[in-house]
């Protein structure tokens, strides 16, 4: 008995000396409870809280050991991976093939497109020189793809320069089937704008017309034919600015998801250039469409009589150049698109003579295929018709 009171004894200045340290810890609990028997109450739990608050303190400790190792075996996997690519890029063989060009050409299509480019397009040198060369560094660009190597296109849109009628809007097409069949636009489809479709007549009309045509060409090419019009100088206050602005932004931002093509007159394009900052830069070719010559002309109606399923016959050749020689000293003469009036004028005189030839007094009705397909001398406007209507004449 005595063991336990002097126990009891020895303990209860155990417990009043350590009263005071609860009490500071927690007066108002203290304050509020009577002195021994609520301190010893209030001393149990606060232990058992120490004691799980020490576990606590060496669980986190174990998650933070977990995930500091996980960290450190994936900062270990991403430095063996990096290396495992780096050997592989040093210990390959400079003289490893990925290869053909020719067989990278043919499985995109690319090669088909090029050949009909130089079957269909008479003269155009310098722009199959140069539609050549982007076709050559995206297929380029495939290839070192395939390899690991670093593959960065630059920058496709593209001004398209000359007189009317020279080829630009027939070579964008093209451009836009080569950009898709290489899986640089998704559908490689061409939308050809002019100003009017781009800027509007009131404000606040320009922006939701400038989108709807960004819009209708996403994935594709946008042309935007004689581009300087979208300028006027002497008005800072044209909304064609705006769409200005827009077309900068998208240019830069949507790179990947549209090539745009200016195409227009030389000098005024180079106009266009000099009053927006920001666009030539924008630009990574500049093609320029020179004039044919009178020679290419007549080849150029060869090939679209031939497309037609015509044929000028030898003699109407050299009459034909005169006429064409003629023209292209008159006022709005297209190239290739006056070329494109003659021959259909030439259709429509060949259809009346063979008209006039079989239902006239000694003709029989009937007509043969080479009747159906001949574009005769006599079908061509001479260049004495041409010189008898005047130098200044408006003619097709
Ligand atoms: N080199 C060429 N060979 C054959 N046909 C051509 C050639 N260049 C243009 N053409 C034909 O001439 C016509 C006019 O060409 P296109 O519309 O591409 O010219 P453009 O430069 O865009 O003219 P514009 O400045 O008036 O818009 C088309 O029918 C096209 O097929
Ligand atoms: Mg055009």
């Amino acid at each position: 008995m005595g063991f336990v009171g002097a126990s009891a004894f020895r303990g209860a200045p155990v417990r009043a000396q350590r009263a005071p340290a609860v009490c500071r810890a927690r007066p108002a609990a203290a304050s509020r409870s009577g002195p021994v028997m609520q301190d010893a109450e209030y001393e149990v739990p606060q232990t058992r809280r120490l004691s799980d608050a020490l576990k606590e303190a060496d669980v986190e400790a174990r998650k933070e050991a977990v995930a500091a190792e996980k960290r450190r075996a994936a900062r270990e996997a991403a430095r063996d991976s990096r290396q495992r690519k780096i050997d592989f890029m040093t210990n390959i063989p400079d003289t490893t093939s990925v290869g053909t060009v020719d067989e990278y050409m043919f499985k995109e299509g690319v090669r088909e497109i090029l050949l009909k480019l130089d079957t269909d397009l008479v003269g155009l040198k310098p722009v199959k020189q140069r539609v050549r060369e982007i076709a050559a560094l995206l297929i380029v660009d495939k290839m070192r793809n395939k390899l690991g190597l670093e593959t960065a296109v630059p920058s496709l849109h593209m001004s398209l320069t000359g007189s009317p009628g020279t080829g630009k809007t027939t070579v964008a097409m093209r451009m836009g089937q080569i950009l898709q069949r290489m899986g640089y636009s998704r559908s490689g489809h061409l939308i050809v704008a002019t100003r009017d479709d781009l800027v509007g007549q009131y404000v606040g009309h320009t922006a939701p017309k400038t989108k709807e045509m960004i819009k209708k060409a996403m994935g594709g090419c946008l042309l935007v034919d004689e581009a300087y019009y979208l300028y006027n100088a002497s008005n800072d206050r044209d909304y064609g600015q705006e769409a200005v602005e827009i077309l900068l932004n998208v240019m830069e931002n949507n790179k990947e998801d549209l090539v745009v093509l200016l195409a227009g007159y030389e000098d005024k394009m180079n106009n266009f250039y000099n009053s927006i900052p920001g666009m030539n830069s924008r630009i990574g070719n500049h093609i320029a469409f020179p004039d044919y010559e009178a020679d290419e002309l007549v080849d150029i109606a060869k090939v679209m009589t031939k497309e037609l399923q015509y044929e000028m016959t030898e003699e109407c050749l050299p009459i034909f150049k005169q006429y064409i020689e003629k023209r292209m000293e008159m006022p709005y003469f297209s190239n290739a698109r006056t070329v494109r009036n003659a021959v259909d004028r030439a259709r429509m005189r060949a259809a009346i003579r063979l008209f006039n030839s079989a239902m006239g007094r000694e003709g029989s009705g009937m007509v043969s295929r080479k009747d159906l397909m001949s574009i005769t001398p006599e079908d061509v406007v001479t260049a004495q018709e041409l010189a008898n209507r005047g130098s200044t004449a408006i003619v097709e």
